[in-house]
């Protein structure tokens, strides 16, 4: 759908875990073909620590009801104030931006790779492999096993694999440390959000494995539409803006040195 300023109403707040919140907005308007990997610019308040909008990946879309779902870390002042405001309240929103991930062709066998709140646009994504009959694997890394979120709507979704970097949970160590990379799975395609430390090293898997790669990118953002140039990325074809041209990139296109 083409991007449009709205004001949504806060319906429903769902508290994952210690630091991570589900909500769950009424659009103020009919949504339609909104794309997993894209996102949400969200206006928090005006005051001067959170004067500029927040980025939020989209989780979850419902048509039927003309309902967005996001999941917000608590990381600062923005996340904050968004995830103690109440149900009922309206919030301002630019949506939907980004160009989202690419669609898998029929029959591709997919790996998503999630770390940490990196997980939320491999949801929506995941659920429309299912409608589009692929049952992807999902691998999906945190630090503790506090730290994994929204783990029965991902089994639904496919098989699931984890990590947590103390072993309390499944395998201990990265997302790149689980067996899945050595067992002969054949993927053909991987999608990848998280921390970019996580999302490098996973795009240095699949290069070396010559397996296509699609990473979202979180850098800053500042405007949302492509103006100030505050999010660009580096890619073989010059700088690019993330908030318009990402945030999904495919790793052949990026200037990583991976
Ligand atoms: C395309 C995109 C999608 C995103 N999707 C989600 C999502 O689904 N859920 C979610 O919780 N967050 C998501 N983020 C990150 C989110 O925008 C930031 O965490 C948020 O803006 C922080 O605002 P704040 O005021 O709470 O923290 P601030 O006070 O602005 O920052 C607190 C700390 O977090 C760091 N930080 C802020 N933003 C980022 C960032 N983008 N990447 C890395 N570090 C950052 C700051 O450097 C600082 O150390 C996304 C970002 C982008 C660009
Ligand atoms: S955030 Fe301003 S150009 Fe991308």
């Amino acid at each position: 759908m083409n991007k449009r300023v709205g004001q949504l109403q806060l319906i429903k707040k769902i508290k994952l875990n210690y630091n991570n919140y589900l909500l769950e907005f009424k659009a103020d308007s009919i949504l339609s073909d909104i794309k997993p990997g894209q996102f949400v610019n969200i206006q928090i308040d005006r005051s001067p620590s959170t004067f500029l909008r927040r980025p939020i990946s989209i989780y979850d879309v419902n048509y039927q009801t003309d309902t967005i779902s996001l999941v917000v870390k608590i990381v600062g002042a923005g996340s904050e104030t968004l995830t103690s405001t109440e149900p009922g309240s309206i919030i301002d929103m630019v949506y939907p931006l980004g160009n989202g991930f690419s669609q898998p062709k029929a029959g591709d066998k997919c790996l998503l790779v999630g770390g940490g709140v990196g997980v939320a646009p491999l949801y929506l994504l995941a659920k429309e492999m299912n409608i589009n009959g692929i049952k992807p694997f999902i691998l999906l890394g945190a630090r503790t096993a506090e730290d994994h979120i929204l783990l029965s709507e991902f089994n639904k979704l496919g098989e699931v694999f984890l990590t947590t970097n103390d072993g309390s949970l499944q395998v201990k160590g990265f997302v790149t440390d689980h067996e899945i990379w050595s067992n002969s799975l054949n993927f053909n395609k991987i999608y990848c959000c998280g921390p970019e430390p996580m999302m490098k090293a996973v795009a240095a898997k699949a290069a070396k494995l010559d397996i296509d790669c699609e990473v979202s990118l979180e850098n800053l953002m500042a405007c949302g539409f492509g103006v100030c140039l505050c999010c660009v990325t580096k890619t073989h074809d010059g700088h690019k803006c993330v908030c318009t041209e990402g945030p999904v990139f495919n790793i052949k296109d990026l200037e990583w040195q991976i």
